[in-house]
Order: structure tokens, then C-alpha cells, then sequence
């Protein structure tokens, strides 16, 4: 399906069917114990809210919470400057806990936000990110629960944004071949 300049890349079934894999996957490993989810505004609130509903089926006793990160930058480029903006107020000492950000691209958005969380001392800490990009990593980082592997490539919908529009789609799309430079600045 084509809208404008946007070219899907994950219908609302195929994100729908890989949460419910993932749900099941972090059931398996959290079973047996009440977990925190923390999710990173903005972007993860969609994938937060589907995962959370996916996961009820288990009775997991859940925690939910949000940490609000910025990254300074325009359009699809990042300064690199991740900062915290947002801390949660909940007690993560010996408790389990689970990151959870829309995607991993550069790495420096999870790595600081995880550096932060283990100075809580949380008896687990693992990290669930909807969307992959490996080949634009500039720090290393391995997210525990990838929804799907893509290309470096900028995606909007599901809760991505390109100056905080299309994150309303149900669906994941990706800029038309040439876009992405185009709103470079
Ligand atoms: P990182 O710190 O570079 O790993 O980037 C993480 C943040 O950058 C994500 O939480 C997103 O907000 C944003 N981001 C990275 N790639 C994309 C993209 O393709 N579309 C929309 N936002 C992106
Ligand atoms: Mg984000």
C-alpha cells in the first residue's frame, strides 16, 4: 500500500502476530514473577500498549511505567545527544524489569537508559525493542526480544515519528527510496 511518499513494510497483522510471539517469549523467560515494564516515550507507547494486552493472556503480574528520553536532533538524523528527561518514580531494587523502546538504531538511547537502570539494582534487567537496525549501531548493543531485523532505512508509524508525525499508523512504513535525503537538513 502506498501513501504518498510511504511504503509499508509491516501490516497491522504481521506487527500483531510477531507481538503475540514475543508475549509468549518473554512469558516463557518471566514466568513465576511480577515484572516492571518500562517503556521510553515517545515512541514506544503503541508497541508498549499491544505487547502489555498480549502479555495478560499469561498472568504475568504487571508493573507499567514510562521514562521520558530525548535525542536532540532534526528530521531523520540524531545529534547523538540521548538525555534523560523522565526517571520512573517505582521501586526497581530486586525487581524485574523489562526496557522496552520502539527501536534500536544507534544503540545510545538503550545503552545510557540501561546504565542508568542497573545503578537500581533490579534483579534482572532485559531490554525488548520492536524494530532492529544492526548496521547503524555506533555503540555495541543487543536487545533481548526483537520484534523484526530491518535495513537501515527510517520508518515511521507504530509509534515512530519524522517530527512527531505518522505515529498514529497501525502499521510500520518506510520513506519511499530517495525521501530519506530529502529531509535530511
Ligand atoms: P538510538 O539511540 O540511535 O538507538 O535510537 C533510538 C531512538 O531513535 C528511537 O527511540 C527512535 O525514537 C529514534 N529512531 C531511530 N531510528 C528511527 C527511525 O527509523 N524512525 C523513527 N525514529 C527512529
Ligand atoms: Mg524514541
Amino acid at each position: 500500500m502506498q501513501h504518498g511518499r510511504l511504503k509499508t513494510l509491516f501490516p497491522e497483522s504481521v506487527i500483531q502476530g510477531r507481538i503475540a510471539e514475543m508475549a509468549w517469549s518473554i512469558a516463557e523467560i518471566f514466568r513465576g514473577n511480577e515484572l516492571v515494564i518500562l517503556g521510553l516515550l515517545r515512541g514506544s507507547f503503541i508497541f508498549l500498549a499491544d505487547l502489555a494486552r498480549a502479555l495478560h493472556k499469561y498472568q504475568l503480574p504487571l508493573k507499567i511505567d514510562f521514562m521520558m528520553v530525548s535525542s536532540y536532533g532534526s528530521d531523520t538524523r540524531s545529534s547523538g545527544v540521548v538525555e534523560i528527561e523522565n526517571k520512573t518514580d517505582l521501586e526497581l531494587k530486586d525487581q524485574k524489569v523489562l526496557l522496552v523502546d520502539d527501536i534500536l538504531d544507534s544503540g545510545r538511547t538503550l545503552h545510557l537508559v540501561s546504565e542508568y537502570l542497573l545503578t537500581q539494582n533490579p534483579s534482572c534487567l532485559r531490554t525488548c525493542v520492536l524494530l532492529d537496525k544492526p548496521s547503524h549501531r555506533e555503540i555495541p548493543f543487543q536487545a533481548d526480544f526483537v520484534g523484526f531485523t530491518i535495513p537501515n532505512t527510517f520508518v515511521v508509524g507504530y509509534g515512530l515519528d519524522l517530527n512527531n508525525r505518522y505515529r498514529e499508523m497501525p502499521y510500520i512504513s518506510c520513506l519511499a527510496d530517495g525521501e530519506g535525503e530529502a529531509v535530511q537538513k
